[in-house]
């Protein structure tokens, strides 16, 4: 589902460069579900950025469901990335001015599909992260977990082959990221595909795999 080939990141900062992948290797297959680990600055965003399709400025290969990756243009990237990934970030990122339905709809907006079946489809993934009651409330009144539920539903809704989450658990207390990785696996027994980074080791211990970047490399636990 994923391959990388020899990705290699340099941040160019001034007159100096930093290097902060450096010929990292990863393998996806379908249904797996991979923790990756590493120290604060090991590069652990930088390589979720470049799987997410944010990043297209590195060298190396990225291969993603057959298509191999290379200069397309914004436009498509948008597309691909509409099509194939469902991002999480620590923060959310919920729009409070919108009802939780509305936020959850938003990916699929762009999409040439009736407003009736998108609104079907953003009611079933809030049923399944469990919080259906919650459909016309402000995400401004829910809790972090809660919240961060929702955002798994907007993730989830366009039915991506791939979960990308970076910290996803970040700002929540343990019971409430138990809570969370309980419905990963959930999500994961039920076909999709996760790959998640974390600080903590408990917590990727619930993962089916786990690797950690160091040196600018992956390597097995
Ligand atoms: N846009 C940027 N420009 C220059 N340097 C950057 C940029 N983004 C990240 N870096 C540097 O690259 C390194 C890796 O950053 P990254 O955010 O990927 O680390 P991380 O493993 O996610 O850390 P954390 O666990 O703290 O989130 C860090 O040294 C950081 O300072
Ligand atoms: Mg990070």
């Amino acid at each position: 589902m994923i391959e990388l080939k020899n990705i290699t990141k340099h941040y160019q900062i001034g007159p100096s460069s930093l290097t902060v992948l450096n010929q990292l290797n990863l393998s996806i297959k379908k249904q797996d579900m991979l923790a990756i680990i590493g120290e604060s600055g090991s590069g652990k965003s930088t390589l979720l950025n470049i799987l997410g399709l944010l990043d297209q400025n590195y060298l190396g290969h990225y291969q993603l469901n057959g298509q191999i990756l290379k200069q397309q243009s914004d436009q498509e990237l948008s597309q691909l990335r509409n099509q194939h990934i469902g991002f999480i970030f620590q923060s959310f990122n919920l729009l409070e001015r919108m009802s939780v339905l509305d936020n959850i709809v938003l990916p699929l907006t762009y999409r040439r599909q009736s407003n009736k079946q998108n609104y079907a489809a953003a009611t079933k993934a809030l049923e399944q992260v469990g919080l259906a009651d919650k459909a016309h409330v402000s995400p401004s009144t829910l809790s972090g977990g809660q919240k961060q539920r929702i955002a798994i539903a907007r993730a989830i809704v366009t039915q991506p082959s791939i979960l990308l989450a970076d910290e996803p658990t970040g700002a929540l207390d343990p019971k409430v990221a138990a809570g969370i990785m309980q419905l990963f696996k959930q999500l994961n027994e039920a076909g999709l595909t996760i790959i998640m980074i974390t600080h903590d080791h408990e917590l990727a211990k619930h993962c089916k795999q786990t690797q950690i970047l160091r040196d600018g490399s992956l390597h097995n636990l």
